[in-house]
């Protein structure tokens, strides 16, 4: 059924585990999560981005997760949007059916701009007060993302600036997370500990001084109540790279979040952890793969389905790996 993103939230602080939150905009990905979830007993947290929304369109985007619903009934699911913009987009959003939203006023409306605190606080509480009304999980964003090697903003969604920054612009401080958590009500809190979007995180594999756990502890004390969100989670798995390279593409050296940080991570009150990229990685793994092997195929089943299959593969890992295995 469709349910509160709180609600699996809450369930998930209860027991000690953490639930990768998926970024879907087609019908091969939505099938990937599901199916993955399925065999292991996870629940599901599907978001979609402005941009996935725009991809798909509203009506396809509403109804792949219907989709998803009635073919899988017995799963706890929530639909979330992911980076809203501003509480228009969050608005269009609980409208479209969404049971969670992110407004994310991390940035002005223009989603470039970096923005107040008083702002942020502005208009996290308005859409605080927007959806709790119906039922609707709030996931607020403190800090800027961004990278702590080059000390550089991450362009969030394609947007979002790629500014210099202080080190303390790029780590949420853990008492403007108590103030903001108290004036804006938000049920999650994204915060910003050095990842960053996409696939370039880090140019080596990361260590305490550019990927900052030690942040994420300080807020847990300061907040231990409230769910913390991990952005710009993906791991970034060198045989993904591999794979990629090996069949034509072009992949820069890269490292992203270590399976075993985000297990850290969940102990000191991280809750949802999102992931976008790996999927990505693996499905063009997957695809130019069986392009090169097979160049006398034209049918796109041929090569969704491995690309398909790639996905559920990274599923299925994140969610044995976060603690998910039998929670429904
Ligand atoms: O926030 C970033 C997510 O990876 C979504 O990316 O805006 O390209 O859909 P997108
Ligand atoms: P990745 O790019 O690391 O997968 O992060 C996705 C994300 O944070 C979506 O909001
Ligand atoms: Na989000
Ligand atoms: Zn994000």
């Amino acid at each position: 059924p469709l349910v509160s993103m709180r609600q699996l939230l809450d369930h998930a602080a209860e027991n000690g585990y953490g639930i990768p939150a998926f970024n879907v905009n087609n019908l091969e990905q939505v099938q990937a999560v599901m199916t993955a979830a399925d065999e292991v007993g996870a629940p599901v947290i599907l978001q979609a981005s402005a941009g996935a929304r725009k991809y798909a369109g509203e009506p396809f985007i509403k109804h792949l997760i219907q989709a998803a619903l009635e073919q899988w009934p017995h799963i706890p699911l929530a639909m979330h949007q992911d980076h809203g913009q501003s509480p228009a987009v969050c608005k269009g959003a609980i409208d479209l059916g969404f049971s969670s939203v992110m407004m994310d006023g991390s940035l002005e409306a223009d989603g470039k701009t970096i923005a107040s605190y008083d702002y942020n606080v502005r208009v996290t509480r308005e859409v605080v007060e927007m959806a709790h009304k119906v039922g609707v999980t709030v996931e607020g964003e403190l800090g800027c993302l961004g990278s702590l090697e080059t000390m550089r903003g991450d362009k969030e969604d394609g947007h979002g600036t790629d500014a210099t920054m202080t080190r303390e612009q790029l780590l949420t401080d853990p008492e403007q997370a108590a103030d903001f958590v108290e004036r804006t009500g938000v049920d999650a809190l994204a915060i910003a500990i050095g990842t960053s979007h996409g696939a370039y995180k880090f140019s080596r594999k990361p260590t305490g001084d550019i990927l900052a756990i030690d942040r994420i502890k300080e807020i847990n004390r300061r907040i231990p109540n409230t769910h913390l969100v991990m952005h710009g989670s993906s791991s970034v798995p060198q045989e993904l790279l591999e794979i990629i390279r090996q069949h034509g593409g072009q992949m820069k050296e890269t490292y992203g979040v270590p399976v075993e940080e985000i297990q850290e991570a969940i102990k000191h009150g991280v809750r949802k952890i999102n992931i976008d990229t790996d999927i990505r990685l693996a499905m063009t793994g997957a695809i130019r793969k069986y392009m090169a092997e097979n160049p006398e195929k034209f049918d796109p089943r041929d090569y969704l389905k491995p690309a398909r299959e790639a996905a559920r593969v990274v599923c299925r890992q994140r969610y044995l790996e976060f603690g998910c295995e039998g929670r429904v």
